[in-house]
Parts: C-alpha cells; sequence; structure tokens
C-alpha cells in the first residue's frame, strides 16, 4: 500500500472514531428530559467541529482532490464518481459552517429549539457517514492501483497538516474530545 493510500484510509479511521462521539452526544438530546442522564456537552460538540474544519476539510479532502486531479491528468479512474465527491465536499463544508452557526448561535444564548440543534447535527452526521462510504466505495479503489512514485507526487502537492487529535504531542484545546475518542 501506497503512503498516500494508508494516510486516506487512517484519515477516515480517525474521522469515524470523531464522528462516534458526535454520535453519543446526538442520542443524549433523546433523553435529555429523563432525570439523572447525562445532557448534551456543547463544547465537547464545538469541539468536534473545530476538528472536522481543521483537518478534514482543510487537509483530508485537498488530498483527496489532489489524488483525483492525478487520476485525471492519466486518464485514469471515474471521472464522474470524482466530480460526485468534489461536489460532496463542498456540501460538507456548507453543512459544517451551518452547523457551526447555529452551535455560536446557542453559546451567546440565542433560543434555538433543541430540536432544530438535534435534526441539524443529526443530518450532519449522516452526511459525513455517507460520504466517507461513498469514497471507499467508488475512488478509493482506483487511488489505491496508483503506485509509489504517484503517491509521492500527490503528496508533494499538498501542503501539510498534522492531525490535532491523533497525535504524539498533546493538543490543549482538545483535551476532553481526545479523553472521549
Ligand atoms: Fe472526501
Ligand atoms: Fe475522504
Amino acid at each position: 500500500m501506497t503512503k498516500l493510500y494508508v494516510q486516506l484510509r487512517e484519515d477516515h479511521r480517525n474521522l469515524v472514531k470523531v464522528l462516534d462521539v458526535l454520535e453519543r452526544q446526538i442520542a443524549l438530546y433523546d433523553t435529555r428530559e429523563e432525570e439523572g442522564t447525562e445532557k448534551p456537552d456543547i463544547a465537547l460538540i464545538l469541539d468536534v467541529m473545530d476538528y472536522i474544519q481543521h483537518y478534514p476539510d482543510r487537509f483530508h479532502h485537498p488530498l483527496e482532490e489532489a489524488s483525483f486531479d492525478y487520476l485525471i491528468d492519466n486518464k485514469l479512474g471515474d471521472t464522474a464518481a470524482m466530480d460526485a465527491i468534489r461536489a460532496e465536499h463542498q456540501e460538507l463544508e456548507q453543512s459544517a459552517s451551518k452547523v457551526r452557526t447555529l452551535l455560536n448561535a446557542i453559546n451567546l444564548g440565542e433560543a434555538v429549539p433543541l430540536d432544530t440543534l438535534h435534526k441539524t447535527l443529526d443530518q450532519f452526521h449522516t452526511q459525513q457517514i455517507d460520504h466517507l462510504k461513498r469514497e471507499e466505495k467508488t475512488v478509493f479503489e482506483d487511488i489505491k492501483a496508483l503506485d509509489n512514485a504517484a503517491s509521492s507526487v500527490i503528496l508533494d502537492r499538498v501542503e501539510h497538516r498534522q492531525d490535532p487529535l491523533f497525535t504524539t504531542v498533546a493538543n490543549q484545546q482538545f483535551e476532553e474530545l481526545i479523553r472521549q475518542l
């Protein structure tokens, strides 16, 4: 397996762990009225959003798109599938900022119906998971077929970012989120 493919797979595995934290928080909205139950943690949900907007949106997606550029330049891969994934990247970023706006409003004391928040988070979670699955079933197969030389060329084309959660250097901002992974 090439360094590129290993990286992309690892990013997916890590993102699934973060999305699991989000899913557990979303589930707490169903039981929030019951006495003695844990309440959703907005600060933790904001950390999940920070992570998604900082790492997958800024490094993982560009790396995938650099792979698509390479495949297209070399007349490889399924163009329609790659176009669809690129469009999803834009939609995911728009959804993330919509979620973020809603969370910020809540943090500033605005009255947002909990059902609205619940539904928005739920849709965002599903959209993320569906995207990962679709990539693994389609474009990942073509990226997997690339050789080491192609992998190096593609990795050189993107600006590298350290994953702030899955690293040996502790990141203070994400302390609580890291604890929950
Ligand atoms: Fe993607
Ligand atoms: Fe991906």
